[in-house]
């Protein structure tokens, strides 16, 4: 068995955090991405990390092509299926362009792997799946899901589907992992997220802030039902999420069933909780303003993490100071 794993989209922000502990485990990360979001210089910082050469081919997950000729040059074992536009207030003006990459990737993708009888497919799913849960705020892979309230959780939702559908009727198998809210960057500081135009998420927006790119945080709303009146939500550090992913490879799946694994931290953190472990980890203030409820926001969700933890032996190892301070040296490192 080689150990050829192919990346989609494996220069964005989880992908490039996966590459290096890929390596660090013994694989060999190849590497798809159209540079629709990401930086090729992001290679050299990955290399930079593990001294290692890795692979790359410049092209789009929809086109046969571009797959055809790295799954001729490499026997791939696996692929982790990353490649995807994220950005929930853009599908909802674009939906259609969210349709084309991120079902119509998916479909290209399947077709090659199964024409190359690749049969290992891990899949980011995110917690968007879950909506509001309506029988308290902790979800396992078993709560029931919740119609999707943007184009962007339709679409993982949809290959969420997809994905169970083609399993019915072939060897593959498949790992959904269903992320919770990724944040931080690689204690190097070499790699972080690269967020395009003005963040919408809030630790992007927060340190930008800090940094004098931004005036004032705006809190989204601080009269929830929440002890502290803001959101709560599950921050992951990116490193411990791009574990899960090393995890999830070597994990054995029933035939014809996908896996479901929530990759969280299993504790909820209200925005004003964000907020105060940044101060504390990095001796900066943030100046921050209330404002209204932003439209289509979640109050309440954390994972249940039990069930990686146990089957994957996978349990996080950083804090939220940690987060914190990782987003903050990867700001500092940007001009
Ligand atoms: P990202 O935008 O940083 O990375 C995605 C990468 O895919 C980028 O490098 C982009 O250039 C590439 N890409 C986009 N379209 C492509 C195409 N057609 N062909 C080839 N490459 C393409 O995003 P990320 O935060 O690293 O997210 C990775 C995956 O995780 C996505 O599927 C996203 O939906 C999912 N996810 C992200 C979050 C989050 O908050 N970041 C949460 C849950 C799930
Ligand atoms: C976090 C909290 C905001 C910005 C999104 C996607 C989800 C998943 C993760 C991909 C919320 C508050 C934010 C700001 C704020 N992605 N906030 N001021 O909304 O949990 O999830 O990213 O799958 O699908 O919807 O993340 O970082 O936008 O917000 O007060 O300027 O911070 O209200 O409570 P969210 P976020």
């Amino acid at each position: 068995m080689g150990n050829n794993i192919l990346l989609t989209g494996g220069l964005g922000y989880i992908g490039s955090h996966t590459a290096v502990e890929l390596i660090l485990a013994g694989y060999e990360p190849i590497i798809l991405d159209n540079l629709a979001n990401s930086k090729v210089e992001v290679l050299d910082q990955i290399e930079k990390i593990t001294q290692k050469k890795i692979p790359f081919f410049q092209g789009d997950v929809r086109d046969e092509e571009a797959l055809q000729s790295i799954f001729s040059a490499h026997a791939i074992q696996g692929v982790i299926h990353f490649a995807a536009l994220k950005s929930v207030g853009d599908s909802v003006l674009q939906p259609l362009s969210y349709f084309d990459v991120n079902v119509g990737g998916l479909t290209q993708l399947l077709k090659s792997m199964q024409k190359f009888r690749v049969e290992k497919l891990i899949f980011s799913s995110s917690c968007t799946v879950y909506g509001q849960p309506t029988d308290g705020w902790a979800v396992s892979e078993s709560t029931p899901l919740q119609e999707p309230t943007s184009p962007y959780g339709r679409t993982k939702r949809m290959n969420e589907e997809m994905i169970h559908d083609i399993c019915q009727t072939s060897r593959l198998s498949a790992v959904f992992l269903r992320y919770f809210n990724p944040v931080g960057a690689h204690p190097s500081g070499l790699i972080g997220e690269l967020p395009l135009g003005v963040p919408a998420n809030l630790v992007p927006f927060l340190t930008q802030t800090v940094a004098g790119k931004r005036d004032a945080l705006t809190i989204f709303g601080n009269d929830y039902s929440t002890p502290d009146g803001t959101c709560i939500r599950d921050y992951i550090h990116v490193v411990d999420l791009a574990k899960a992913h090393v995890g999830a490879l070597g994990f054995e799946t029933i035939p014809h069933h996908p896996e479901i694994f929530n990759v969280g931290t299993g504790k909820g953190s209200s925005v004003l909780e964000v907020i105060s472990a940044f101060e504390r980890a990095t001796g900066m203030k943030v100046p921050y303003e209330i404002g209204p409820k932003r439209q289509g926001d979640v109050m309440a969700v954390f994972a249940n993490a039990q069930k990686i933890s146990e089957k994957l032996q996978w349990n996080p190892q950083y804090s939220l100071e940690d987060m914190m301070e990782h987003a903050w040296n990867w700001e500092k490192n940007q001009n």
